[in-house]
């Protein structure tokens, strides 16, 4: 008989899994580590939008800063809102915190896919990573790599985003009841290594036998995507305010565009509108340039507003920020775009 696909993918997996830090050899469980649940779900959620190559590092940085969940959920939000800068997608940081400490209260994580999506910040994708590579609990784990790779193997014709739910349920079709982790991730290497977005190396793929895409001949065209709509661009200015050696920065406040992260004080721009222009104290600015900066929903031009003015910066009130180092501003935890602001700001200080 044939192979199915899950055991020519497993079979090529024992012999080419990518090694990632926070994975286990094929076919290792690790029953006997009670720190295993607590690295995957942490690399889960930080591979939610982020490539590999960029989440080593935090990773890392996590695990020696806080190396099991108890340790995380008693570190202060703030901290780890600033370890997380960079990453982007900030409510994830704030989600992971309150996670920890829902887990670190009941003294472990659940082992099913169905508790595990009770848990702050754990959407479906989360939770079946965790229960499959974590636990080894049979589940269909579909990320952009996997959903790649399934549209091709079933040459699935329906546009994205409507396809999903066929492509879960052929995901689902071709999970296996043992190894369903190894399998996801699996799906993951190929995704990432062979079945590329625009260049499926079809030669190379232990699956050719059993995707139709290839047999149409056309394998780059799937998945099939509906038009985007143009993002808008929004405009917006961040204020650069030096006294001496330190810069003032402003806490954003707890919900919203990168709630709860430390950032330069800025017009209060949004995916939805335009900043007001106004600045937070009277005085003389000059023009320090602008950056440009990509979020999923809008673009946005920010232009960077020096002050330049003799207005008595008591103005400034303590209860909305802080003056900080400029020698330490690496350490501030600024989101990208507000660190681009202040490097274009820095390069023109005399
Ligand atoms: N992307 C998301 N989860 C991953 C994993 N466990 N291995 C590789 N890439 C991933
Ligand atoms: Fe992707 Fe080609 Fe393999 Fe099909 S045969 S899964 S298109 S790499």
């Amino acid at each position: 008989m044939e192979d199915s696909a899950s055991t020519k993918l497993l079979d090529w997996y024992d012999t080419h899994a990518r090694t990632l830090p926070w994975r286990s050899p094929p076919g290792v469980q690790r029953p006997f580590d009670r720190n295993w649940p607590y690295r995957v779900w942490l690399s889960e959620v930080m591979l939610q939008q982020t490539t590999v190559a960029a989440v080593i590092p935090y990773f890392e940085t996590f695990i020696r800063r806080w190396p099991d969940v108890e340790a995380l959920a008693s570190a202060p939000e703030e901290d780890v809102m600033a370890a997380w800068a960079g990453l982007g997608y900030y409510s994830r940081a704030r989600n992971l915190v309150a996670c920890a400490r829902e887990v670190a209260a009941k003294g472990g994580f659940p082992e099913t896919e169905a508790e595990l999506l009770q848990l702050p910040g754990l959407g479906a994708y989360t939770a079946a990573a965790v229960a499959a590579i974590a636990f080894g609990q049979r589940a269909v784990v579909v990320d952009a790599n996997v959903e790649r790779v399934v549209a091709r193997l079933f040459a699935i014709a329906e546009p994205l985003p409507a396809a999903r739910k066929r492509i879960r349920e052929c995901a689902d079709q071709i999970t296996p009841d043992t190894r369903s982790g190894d399998f996801a991730q699996a799906m993951m290497d190929l995704g990432a290594t062979i079945c590329t977005s625009r260049d499926p190396k079809c030669l190379l793929c232990p699956l050719t036998g059993n995707c139709a895409a290839r047999a149409g001949g056309d394998p780059a065209s799937f998945p099939v995507k509906a038009p985007k709509k143009a993002r808008p661009e929004r405009h917006g200015t961040a204020y650069w305010i030096v006294q001496g050696r330190e810069v003032w920065l402003v806490r954003r406040p707890g919900k919203g565009m990168l709630g709860g992260m430390r950032s330069l004080p800025d017009d209060s721009w949004s995916a939805r509108k335009n900043g007001h222009g106004t600045a937070p104290i009277a005085g003389a600015w000059r023009s320090g340039g602008v950056v440009q900066h990509g979020f999923t929903h809008f673009s946005l031009h920010l232009s960077v507003a020096l002050y330049d003015g003799q207005t008595p910066l008591s103005a400034l009130d303590d209860a909305d920020g802080e003056w900080w180092p400029l020698d330490r501003l690496d350490d501030a935890g600024l989101p990208t775009v507000f660190a681009k602001a202040a490097r274009l700001a820095l390069a023109q200080l005399v």
